[in-house]
């Protein structure tokens, strides 16, 4: 078996890990058991470029007891757990091509690697594999039933090369799924990007003022958290009905070029690029924390910054202090990568455990509809997602009530009015 990890050393303390973050993922689990009865995986080789975590590991554990063939490769050069990496090579015998700090170079030879499988199942978080499989690896299109994405700024991408007409085979927006973006995008990157800027940092959010860029499910939930641990919080937005609902939920709405002299920390989750500029820095406050949370590292302009700033020095694990010409300080926080799986272990196991249990559901039906879909991007049919829903709050123990015949019918009739 071809692989290419940190150090095999490192195996037992990730299969330990791995175990632990099991314990959290009762849906993944409940799916994996199914699986290793009915293996509707059997046969189907599946390329998988995703964040190198406890979590994807239960998630490529289980696309095996499918009866899948899997290769693991990383969806961001910081995020790759390196003791996870060993274990899955080690104790479940699935080739992973990752190593945390790898170059570009290597980052891309990995991705290579992991579709010398011949996929006919993609599984993406930011679209990197069908985004070189469109522009250099056509030869593997005729052997693809489709693939999956994880993240919205991958589903971006996606229908950008679907309104195109570019796109050349299906793919399941499992961001898109309810049971995915509501909890993860929210719950998820809320508490594990504070989570990854208190570990660099250590800092004290209580009475500190928090600028959160932009108001998608990421900012909401990040926001939201920020704010329950005593920050002021302020959010910037471009679209006018995010700011009205960010107002109305309490937050402070201003353009970013007011909230830089006011702000401590700033995070940026917007999808796009050059959100924090030079022009936004050297305003800022002298010892100022900027971090990014987005899926790529150009929400932030680091050239820019380079360019404004006299000299660097990393001061701390994942804090590289700016000086700037006027002698104020800019601590940028993990490279501008995404911050919660660079200086912290990404989302909690329990809220990817649904977000992982669409991924291996939309691999069983992009299996069954084989040959039955057009290339385009779907959402994962609404029973599955509902059929997650139940099952989690199952595994949560708790009971919700079941509507009457009677209500049925008044929510299918028009007649019954005043
Ligand atoms: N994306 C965010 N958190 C993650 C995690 N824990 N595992 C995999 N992908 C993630």
């Amino acid at each position: 078996m071809k692989y290419d990890v940190k150090d095999l050393g490192l195996s037992e303390r990730g299969k330990l890990r791995i175990e632990w973050a099991e314990d959290n993922m009762p849906v993944l689990r409940f799916i994996r058991e199914r699986f290793k009865e009915e293996k509707p995986l059997k046969g189907v080789q599946i390329s998988c470029c995703l964040h190198v975590t406890t979590e994807t590991a239960n998630l490529m554990i289980t696309l095996k007891s499918g009866g899948a063939e899997v290769a693991l490769t990383a969806s961001n050069p910081l995020s790759t757990q390196d003791d996870v990496a060993a274990s899955l090579v080690d104790d479940y015998e699935i080739p992973v091509f990752a190593i945390n700090g790898e170059d570009r170079e290597t980052y891309y030879q990995h991705i290579d690697a992991a579709l010398e499988l011949h996929p006919q199942i993609t599984m993406d978080d930011g679209a990197d594999l069908v985004s070189i499989i469109h522009s250099q690896r056509e030869n593997l299109v005729s052997g693809i039933i489709g693939g999956t994405e994880e993240t919205t700024t991958g589903v971006i991408r996606l229908r950008s090369l679907e309104k195109a007409s570019l796109l050349k085979f299906p793919l399941i927006a499992v961001n898109d799924s309810k049971t995915k973006h509501f909890f993860d995008n929210r719950y998820g990157t809320g508490q594990s990007t504070l989570d990854g800027i208190l570990r660099a940092t250590n800092q004290l959010l209580a009475g500190s003022t928090f600028v959160v860029c932009g108001y998608g499910w990421c900012g909401r939930g990040l926001a939201t958290k920020a704010k329950g641990m005593g920050a002021k919080v302020i959010v910037t937005e471009v679209d006018p009905l995010k700011a009205i609902e960010a107002t109305m939920d309490g937050f402070w709405v201003m353009p970013l070029e007011e909230a830089v002299a006011m702000g401590d920390i700033f995070v940026t989750l917007t999808g796009d690029i050059n959100v924090i500029r030079r022009e936004h820095f050297l305003k800022m406050k002298d010892g100022a924390i900027v971090a990014n949370s987005g899926h790529f590292n150009v929400e932030i302009d680091l050239k820019g910054l380079e360019e404004i700033s006299e000299g660097k020095k990393v001061v701390r694990d994942y804090v590289e202090e700016f000086r700037l010409e006027s002698g104020r300080r800019i601590n940028l926080l993990g490279q501008g990568r995404l911050i919660n799986l660079v200086a912290a272990e990404g989302h909690p196991a329990s809220v990817m455990d649904m977000s992982f249990a669409n991924q291996a559901l939309a691999a069983e039906y992009l299996k069954r509809e084989a040959g039955n879909l057009e290339p385009k991007v779907y959402k994962i049919p609404a029973q599955i997602d509902s059929h997650i829903a139940e099952l989690k709050l199952s595994s949560m123990g708790i009971r919700i009530d079941k509507l009457t015949p009677e209500q049925v019918e008044y929510l299918s009739s028009w007649q019954l009015g005043t």
